[in-house]
């Protein structure tokens, strides 16, 4: 706890965060104390302080990348029965061409599929046709590719209503696998959130459990005027449901009571 409360900060990431996750980080770094055939973690701390490169090396290690399947699905339910036909809506009335969705610190893609779902099985039947696009970026390369595969344990899904695993996954050596139709409207990037954004203006935004979580506040905030560059006049930002905004963007207000879901004013 010493060690991270004392190379967190130095990242621009914030212990709170880590608390409940620790454990996570500390097995890497135990495993890299071991490589290096150091004896502790100030053995580490010295490495760190004699070796600047390693740095980005810790920072690899305090990425958290538990995720699932309709996480929190009371906001991926919301989203499906107001907040996108709100958005269609928007973007019939504006003749925009397409509805843009961006999920930042995407993980392995469990939460861009789960919206390619809900808009494939929910909203393309009802609403008139607009294409969707989404944007799903990690700074993990690993995690990127495993969002380019696609293949689940059957844990990640265990939030998905059963049906739609059944019609949207193949099983492939134990695993269940997403089938192409639902992996069309996605594409997927490594970049560093706090380095770079995807090209664009999104009318939907995802950032859960991720930099209001794990970012120091100065880092919260200037991560929150970079999504608020991004999101289009009248669009909605969801943060994590146990996450809270550092500030509130000028233009932005709660979008429902009761729903980590922001609206931006049009
Ligand atoms: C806890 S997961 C959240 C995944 C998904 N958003 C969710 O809520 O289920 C956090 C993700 O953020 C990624 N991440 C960590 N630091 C990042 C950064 N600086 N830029 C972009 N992604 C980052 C991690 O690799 C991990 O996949």
């Amino acid at each position: 706890m010493a060690f991270l409360q004392w190379a967190l900060p130095r990242l621009e990431l914030r212990w709170p965060g880590f608390r409940k996750v620790r454990r996570q980080v500390i097995k890497r770094i135990t495993r890299r104390i071991e490589e290096l055939q150091l004896v502790d973690l100030d053995g580490y701390r010295r490495y760190l302080e004699a070796h600047e490169q390693e740095w980005l090396r810790l920072d690899g290690f305090c990425r958290i990348t538990i995720s699932r399947f309709y996480r929190d699905r009371w906001v991926f339910d919301a989203l499906a029965q107001e907040g996108l036909p709100e958005l269609i809506r928007l973007c019939q009335n504006r003749n925009k061409r397409r509805l843009d969705i961006w999920s930042a610190g995407c993980g392995a893609g469990e939460e861009a599929y789960t919206l390619a779902l809900i808009w494939a099985l929910q909203i393309a039947p009802q609403a008139p046709a607009v294409p969707l696009a989404l944007t799903g970026t990690d700074a993990d390369p690993v995690q990127v590719a495993r969002a380019r595969r696609g293949c689940y344990p059957s844990s990640s899904l265990r939030e998905l209503p059963a049906p739609w695993r059944d019609l949207a996954f193949t099983a492939e050596q134990g695993q269940y696998c997403i089938k192409s139709e639902y992996r069309r409207p996605i594409s997927w990037a490594v970049q560093d959130l706090r380095k770079a954004l995807p090209d664009g203006s999104f009318d939907l935004i995802l950032c859960r459990n991720l930099a209001f979580t794990y970012f120091s506040s100065d880092l919260q905030r200037a991560i929150l005027r970079h999504l608020d560059a991004r999101l289009s006049p009248s669009g909605l930002c969801v943060i994590g449901v146990h996450e809270s905004l550092p500030e509130m963007p000028a233009a932005w207000s709660l979008w429902r009571p009761g729903l980590p879901i922001y609206h931006k004013a049009g």
